[in-house]
């Protein structure tokens, strides 16, 4: 309930200073050409925001190749964003093409989901129990995206879940069921090491027609309620 009143409170406040951002055209038909509409960002997509992010002082301009196996994409990289006073942001980094563009059966992978960034300070956000995963493609899997996706969220959300398990996830999905909009996004690309076919260590080779199962376990970032001063 309290929640809920927050998020009118702050609701009410954009609403009155009618704020009516520009569509950035050029960066939706980059994530248009890398056809990742709708395999992570939804259909009727508007970016509003540019996404900088960069790697090892290379910045990432849709589909900049790094070197997993350089250790280029080891930590999290810079994130920059415009933001909006007193909001919150989610900031999300996904693999639609696992294990293999070709047969993605396992998208999206989420790498790393960080909730409730005050403004751009991503380092004060909340990783919601399943930190940063750096890239490491498997062998022979061929070239694969990695998807940034930034998220504005209504209001600070204390009771968010999250699935327990990384495979399957979808997070235009996640974002709608918690009233975040995605305002902006960018992706990279890696090539995995050559080899004769595309197997996930420790999996049986020919399961990649039986799809697995999405735990229900969810991971609530925190119970705690805030204190909300008005
Ligand atoms: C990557 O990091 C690992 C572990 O720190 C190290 O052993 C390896 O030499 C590094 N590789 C490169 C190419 O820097
Ligand atoms: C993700 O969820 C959205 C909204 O429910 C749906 O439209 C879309 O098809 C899903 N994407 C994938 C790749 O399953
Ligand atoms: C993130 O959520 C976890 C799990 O509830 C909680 O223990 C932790 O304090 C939260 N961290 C931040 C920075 O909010
Ligand atoms: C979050 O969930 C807990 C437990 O269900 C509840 O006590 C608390 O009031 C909720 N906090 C908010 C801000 O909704």
């Amino acid at each position: 309930m309290k929640n809920l009143f927050f998020c009118a409170a702050v609701l009410f406040g954009l609403v009155s200073a009618d704020y009516h951002p520009r569509i950035l055209k050029g960066d939706l038909e980059k994530i248009r050409r890398g056809e990742l509409i709708p395999s992570v960002f939804p259909e009727n997509f508007a970016p509003t925001t540019e996404l900088r992010v960069s790697y090892v002082n290379r910045q990432m301009r849709f589909g900049t190749e790094y070197f997993p196996y350089r250790n280029e994409t080891d930590n999290i990289p810079v994130i920059k964003y415009k933001t909006e006073r007193n909001a919150f942001y989610t900031i999300a980094l996904v693999d639609p093409d696992a294990p293999s563009r070709a047969d993605p059966y396992r998208a999206q992978v989420r790498h790393w989901l960080n909730v409730n960034i005050p403004g751009d300070r991503i380092d004060k956000g909340n990783s919601t129990g399943t930190p940063y995963l750096r890239p490491a493609p498997f062998a022979g899997c061929g070239r694969k995206r990695f998807v940034y996706v930034l998220a504005k969220q209504e209001c600070y959300m204390p009771n968010l879940t999250v699935p327990q398990a990384r495979p399957n996830f979808n997070v235009t999905e996640f974002c709608a069921q918690n009233r975040m909009k995605i305002i902006g996004g960018n992706y990279f690309e890696v090539e995995s090491e050559p080899g004769p076919t595309c197997t996930i260590p420790g999996s049986n080779p020919t399961t990649s027609t039986s799809r697995p199962i999405t735990t229900t376990t969810v991971y609530p970032i925190t119970t705690i309620s805030r204190r909300i001063y008005y």
